[in-house]
């Protein structure tokens, strides 16, 4: 059994961890943290009967360990992993700390100095799917945004094989309001939310613009193309990307998703569906799946419907994924019967 501690396990995505870790043949909880909670079980936080006890992140002992998930806000979660790096402990963190490469890209988007920037160039973007040989090397995996795995996994085979053509790539993503996380705040209160379908911080001024951008231009695209705009939806938990690609005009529907279907063969959780189908939030939710469909509007136009589930593959799914990789598991250990 691989030792393991959670970080902010009273969160949506630390909570939705504990859900896959405790199916998880491979791993066994030894601590878990929280701030508000600290000194309750789990059992007086959600509405389940497991009485995992709650620590403070203090009397938390990351090298009792072999592996941590930090499931903290961005910021918050910057020392934690340099304190777990220092005893060894692998690291998947799940927030927006290790995602940039760059110290002051950071500082523009998120108003934070940088606590570890010597960790930055051996931090690993968390996509399996793009980046599987170098995750299995990772002390440091920095698990991507919820948004961004869903835009990126649509792109990657169009990115890879090179058919991504001049003009903007819009991206038009809705998520279940368990996106912005268990802190209540006016935007995620319920009648706010409930009834209403919000745009915000459209075009590019969300936060996850500059993680996709870094990462199509690492892939050979121009990440300066994409226009993402982000909408709030009244579900719980889901996100659907609908992305607008324009891609050589030479290419067929036919030949598209069969680049689609060359890329993703050997997948475990890319579901491309069959031409004439759309891929929907109900594909993927509550699974570690990327749902996918391709639809051809005219040569030279694509659209690509993206489905995950923001807790799942959009988080805690995707870092146990990860988690698998980094210690030489099978991938979908914990994930494949969800
Ligand atoms: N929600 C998503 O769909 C999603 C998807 C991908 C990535 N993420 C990222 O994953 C991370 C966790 O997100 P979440 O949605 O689970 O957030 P959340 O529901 O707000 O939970 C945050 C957790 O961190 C703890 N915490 C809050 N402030 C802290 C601080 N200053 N110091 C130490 N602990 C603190 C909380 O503890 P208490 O409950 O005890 O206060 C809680 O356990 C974030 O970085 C987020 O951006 C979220």
């Amino acid at each position: 059994m691989i030792r393991t501690g959670i970080y902010g396990a009273t969160g949506y995505t630390g909570f939705e961890l504990i859900h896959i870790l405790r199916r998880h043949p491979e791993v066994s909880v030894v601590f878990a943290t929280s701030k508000s909670y600290a000194g309750a079980r789990l059992s007086h936080v959600f509405p389940v009967p497991w009485d995992l006890p709650l620590v403070a992140e203090a009397d938390a002992d990351p090298g009792a360990v072999e592996a941590v998930f930090c499931c903290l806000p961005h910021g918050a979660a910057m020392q934690t992993v340099v304190t777990a790096r220092q005893t060894g402990a692998k690291v998947v963190d799940l927030s927006a700390d290790f995602r940039l490469r760059d110290a002051t890209v950071y500082q523009q988007w998120y108003g934070l100095e940088h606590a570890a920037p010597g960790l930055l160039p051996g931090a690993v973007y968390g996509l399996p799917e793009v980046h599987r040989r170098e995750i299995e090397q990772a002390d440091l995996v920095a698990n991507p945004g919820c948004y961004p795995t869903s835009i990126l996994l649509a792109l990657y085979p169009l990115l890879r094989a090179g058919l991504v053509a001049d003009g903007p790539i819009i991206a038009d993503s809705k998520s279940g309001v368990s996106g912005a996380g268990r802190k209540p705040s006016l935007k995620t209160h319920f009648v706010e939310a409930n009834e209403n379908f919000s745009p915000y911080n459209i075009g590019r001024a969300h936060r996850h613009l500059p993680e996709m951008a870094q990462e199509i231009t690492r892939l050979g695209g121009r990440g300066e193309a994409l226009i993402f705009s982000p909408h709030l939806t009244p579900v719980d938990r889901g996100i659907l990307s609908t992305i607008y690609v324009p891609v050589s005009p030479a290419e067929t529907l036919h030949t598209l998703h069969n680049i689609f279907n060359e890329t993703y063969a050997d997948e475990p959780f890319i579901w491309l569906l069959p031409e004439g189908q759309l891929a929907t939030m109900a594909h993927a939710v509550r699974t570690n799946l990327c749902a996918l469909s391709l639809t051809l509007v005219e040569p030279g136009q694509l659209i690509v419907c993206s489905a995950i589930d923001n807790l799942v593959k959009g988080a805690a799914g995707q870092a146990v994924q990860n988690f698998n990789l980094m210690f030489g598991l099978e991938e979908t250990l914990g994930l494949a019967d969800l």
